[in-house]
């Protein structure tokens, strides 16, 4: 079959920049990216493309190569999926605040939406794509609502999960490691994968385009994050050992990542990993393991997180002993906000826990991050619903100049590991801050002796 016409349902951080590479790399297929979010929408067509909605290095020049040409992005999600040969779900799918599974499994209401929107409207056969991160066995649960509230039409489910990180988005579509397809056995499903591939392959070798059966498509995207952030947590739980026993975790990740088994990657110790996903998607795995009675394998990646929220916990723990215990009026800057450089997303940033923890101590937090708004912190604190937002306001500030949210501070807590953080002038900072002057490095990227030489009393990770 050939494609002409693909419509994405999401016009987020997946789907918007997924959309755009599809549409730059295949300029005789239509790409439309549909949201119910107006202003989101709005944001992606406006005439500055320095104002769509997220920030990804690269990506502003691809939307205003393609955008009007092959790319568009609209409100009107019926014509869309009307006019598509294949529908791409890419929402939301955060873990559930309510009900059954509240705190752990993941809130498929949006998806469900979809798929009862896509029945509803669609007169011809479709190529239904699940782009959006999903518990193994959804496509059933999709498959099953479209055959029953469709128009008698086919529908193929296929799964191909995204593994693109916020930051690098760009390079990761434009240079995937691998694109992953999971269809049904049968020749109809078999024809929709082809269909999918063929897509793909105007940029990806073949040999990186690997099919599947559905379930282990699902299980594949889980599987990865999980991996992925027990890597994070495995190093973190060893940075606490390095800082008491005189071990270094910078050069621990190095000696042992210089086996080809390891490898060198996801192994910088942090104050904790953040993000949409890794946390949600953890919590899904666990959920789904304990609903077939699999109670270890729940509890061995539950422990994933449960490191992770104490190697937060801990750094706040570490500014607030490490300054006689109290810190209570005293303000203390927050560098970066962001849950990574490169990227305005702060879902599940550790700057916002710490920040909490330290608020709860009385500590007057200011806030510089190059692409994160005052409003954004704010908005991010009165989420956590641990106090007023008129309380949380009282107590954090955000500052355009990163000198002056340095300035008068008896410490700065390092949140992201943004490059412009390295170039400072430190010496001007430390001249400008109470003494002792203090500096937790919850990313570790400054130089320690340098850092000392000037004065600073400097806390790193795991040294
Ligand atoms: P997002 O919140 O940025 O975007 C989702 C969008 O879907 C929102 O703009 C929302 O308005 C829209 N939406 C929800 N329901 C809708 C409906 N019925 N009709 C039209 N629009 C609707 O989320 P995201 O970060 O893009 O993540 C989307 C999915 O991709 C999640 O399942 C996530 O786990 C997965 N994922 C995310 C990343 C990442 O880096 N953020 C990477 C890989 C996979
Ligand atoms: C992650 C995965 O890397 C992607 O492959 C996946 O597609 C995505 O989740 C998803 O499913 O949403 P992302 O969360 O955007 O991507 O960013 P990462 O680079 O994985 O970083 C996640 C968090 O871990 C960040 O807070 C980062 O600072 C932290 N991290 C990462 C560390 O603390 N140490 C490391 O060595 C690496």
């Amino acid at each position: 079959m050939k494609i002409t016409k693909i419509c994405c349902i999401g016009a987020g951080y997946v789907g918007g920049p997924t959309m755009a590479v599809i549409a730059q790399k295949c300029p005789d297929i239509q790409v439309t990216v549909v949201d119910l979010n107006e202003a989101r929408i709005a944001a992606w067509n406006d005439a500055d493309v320095a104002n769509i909605p997220i920030y990804e290095p690269g990506l502003d020049a691809i939307v205003a190569e393609a955008r009007g040409r092959n790319l568009f992005f609209s409100t009107e999600v019926e014509k869309a999926i009307d006019e598509a040969q294949i529908i791409f779900i890419s929402v939301n799918t955060p873990t559930k605040t309510y009900g059954k599974g509240k705190g752990m499994a993941a809130d498929l209401k949006y998806i469900e939406l979809c798929a009862r929107q896509i029945a509803r409207v669609a007169k011809d056969n479709k190529i239904v794509v699940e782009k959006s991160t999903l518990p193994v066995r959804t496509a059933e649960a999709i498959k099953s609502i479209l055959d029953h509230t469709g128009n008698g039409v086919q529908f193929q489910i296929l799964s191909n999960p995204e593994f693109l990180a916020e930051g690098t988005a760009v390079q990761d579509l434009l240079h995937p490691d691998r694109i992953l397809i999971g269809g049904d056995s049968s020749e109809e499903g078999q024809k929709a994968i082809q269909a999918l591939v063929g897509v793909y392959s105007n940029w990806v070798a073949a040999d990186k385009i690997l099919t599947t059966n559905v379930w282990s498509s699902e299980l594949s995207k889980l599987t990865a994050n999980a991996f992925l952030a027990q890597r994070i947590s495995s190093i973190n739980a060893m940075s606490e050992l390095c800082e008491k026993t005189g071990a270094d975790v910078n050069e621990v990740a190095k000696a042992i990542g210089m086996d080809s088994r390891i490898g060198p990657k996801f192994l910088k110790a942090s104050v904790g990993f953040g993000g949409s996903c890794f946390q949600k998607d953890i919590l899904n795995l666990v959920y789904i393991a304990k609903s077939y009675g699999l109670n270890e394998v729940a509890d061995y990646w539950e422990q994933v997180i449960i490191m992770n929220d104490h190697q937060k916990r801990r750094f706040s723990n570490t500014i607030v002993q490490t300054l006689y215990n109290t810190v209570a009026d005293k303000k203390i800057t927050f560098l970066g906000w962001a849950f990574k450089k490169d990227t305005n997303d702060t879902r599940e940033s550790a700057a916002i826990y710490v920040a909490d923890a330290l608020v709860n101590e009385q500590a007057q937090i200011a806030v510089y991050d190059p692409k994160v708004s005052e409003k954004k912190v704010l908005a991010d604190l009165d989420y956590l619903e641990t106090r007023t937002s008129a309380q949380n306001k009282a107590c954090v500030a955000s500052f355009e100049d990163p000198y002056l949210a340095c300035k008068g501070a008896h410490a700065i807590a390092i949140l992201t590991e943004w490059d412009e953080f390295k170039e400072y002038d430190w010496k001007k900072i430390y001249d400008s801050m109470q003494k002792p002057a203090f500096v937790f490095d919850g990313r570790n990227v400054l130089n320690a002796a340098e850092m000392k030489a000037i004065g600073f009393v400097y806390h790193a990770i795991g040294s």
